[in-house]
């Protein structure tokens, strides 16, 4: 049982209906893995979160009580597989302001998201035509383009990003212009933490008729999201990053462009009817789910969504953003940290809980061996995303990313390794 309500305790001078360390005892790993006796310390919740025991628990109920097919069986275990899988889709649409579940469509990740997209959105496309991406995308909103636009002779845009990491939105308007057909974009940057003003790019494209599709891997588990809201037409995020399993992956897309589109994967139960000479296909969401979907993987992400509306995306995106502003400020006290972007104030209202940052004179991958000393887990690398750094100018990075069982020790811990790893190389 989550114990998250239990108590609330003042957190600088509001009240923070989170109890972090009560979150945290929700997570079974924090008292399993640690280091040479030192807790975990996990910071790369952008690569991936954390799995609550009840999703745990909800995922062992499907195999132990009710493991069957979904969609075929007549008898009572299969029926109460189909529900709960289709139960999940409820559950996702009504958590990401999607108004038709139909539109919710289970993948393998955001990666798959995103090349279903690029694969069957350029397939009516033809020389002249663009796409339009940001420089800082993760490259799975990027290559997919890239591959898809060869294959078909068309013209791959980028939409800037300035020194301080941001869109460059008058050069946006410049780019989006009436050959661009679609445009593709993160809702918020893996590697900066940077949440984009998906709204008025999508006013820009929808002005000139292409469609927009966005990466919400990054925003989904970390910020109150509204498909609808935000102006997008697709919309791809992962589970593994949201307290779900790995495995499992949604894609939202707009019912009548959804209609539209051709499937993606062919094989049983996205049929509707099969002879000798060809096939039609179901009605969507079904089209898109050729073959056994991620039955186990669908249950466990509805349970991974309860948690996370039981504490609240508001609650949460202010729990990281504190966090973030706190570890930045004592960053900078500390000296010898490069944060990127350069200058940032701490508290700057379109970042969530992602750092970017190196120690000086240390390469990053010692300087991450060393916080993995002090039971310290950080990213160290491109982050996927080696545009973005190479515009800023740097080629790798550490990356701390925050996530709910998050706590300000956890932040005082990373601040002491960094100090370490400074004296190690008497920097
Ligand atoms: N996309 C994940 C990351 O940014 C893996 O780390």
């Amino acid at each position: 049982m989550c114990a998250f309500y239990k108590k609330s305790r003042r957190f600088n001078g509001i009240v923070n209906p989170m109890n972090t360390e009560q979150i945290k005892k929700d997570f079974s790993i924090f008292s399993h893995a640690a280091r040479s006796g030192k807790p975990l310390v996990y910071l790369d919740n952008a690569a991936t979160s954390q799995t609550p025991d009840e999703v745990l628990e909800a995922m062992n109920a499907y195999y132990q009580k009710y493991r069957s097919n979904i969609h075929r069986g007549v008898y009572a275990i299969a029926e109460r597989a189909t529900s709960a899988y289709e139960g999940a889709r409820l559950a996702v649409a009504e958590f990401i302001g999607a108004g038709d579940p139909g539109e919710i469509i289970f993948t393998r990740g955001t990666t798959e998201g995103l090349n279903i997209l690029a694969s069957r959105l350029t397939l009516g496309l033809s020389a002249g035509d663009e796409v339009a991406v940001s420089e800082m995308e993760h490259h799975a909103n990027l290559v997919p383009w890239m591959q898809a636009v060869k294959a078909r002779g068309l013209t791959l845009r980028f939409l800037p990003v300035r020194k301080d990491g941001r869109l460059d939105i008058e050069a946006a308007r410049a780019i989006i212009g009436p050959r661009v057909k679609i445009v593709s974009l993160c809702h918020a940057s893996n590697a900066l933490g940077l949440v984009n003003p998906v709204h008025e790019i999508a006013d820009m494209a929808h002005a000139h008729g292409a469609v927009v599709v966005v990466d919400g891997a990054q925003s989904v588990p970390h910020l109150p999201v509204n498909v609808e809201e935000l102006g997008a037409d697709f919309f791809a995020f992962s589970g593994h990053k949201m307290f779900g399993p790995t495995g499992i992956g949604v894609l939202w897309g707009k019912k009548a462009l959804l209609e539209k589109m051709e499937p993606f994967l062919y094989g049983g139960d996205m049929i509707q009817e099969v002879t000798l000479d060809g096939a039609t296909w179901t009605d969507v969401p079904w089209k898109f789910e050729g073959g056994t979907p991620p039955i186990a993987e669908a249950i466990g992400l509805a349970a991974a969504v309860r948690y996370l509306r039981r504490l609240g995306m508001e609650n949460v995106v202010r729990h990281e953003r504190e966090l973030t502003r706190y570890a930045l400020e004592r960053m900078s006290a500390l000296g010898g940290v490069m944060l990127y972007p350069a200058g940032d104030a701490p508290d700057a209202p379109d970042r969530i809980g992602v750092i970017a940052f190196n120690i000086e004179k240390v390469h990053p991958h010692d300087a991450a061996s060393i916080l993995d000393r002090h039971g310290i887990a950080v990213r160290a690398g491109h982050h996927c995303a080696m545009p973005l750094l190479r515009k800023l100018g740097i080629n790798f990075s550490l990356r701390a990313s925050f996530s709910a069982y998050n706590t300000r020790e956890d932040v005082d811990l990373l601040i002491a390794a960094i100090a370490d790893a400074q004296k190690i190389f008497h920097v």
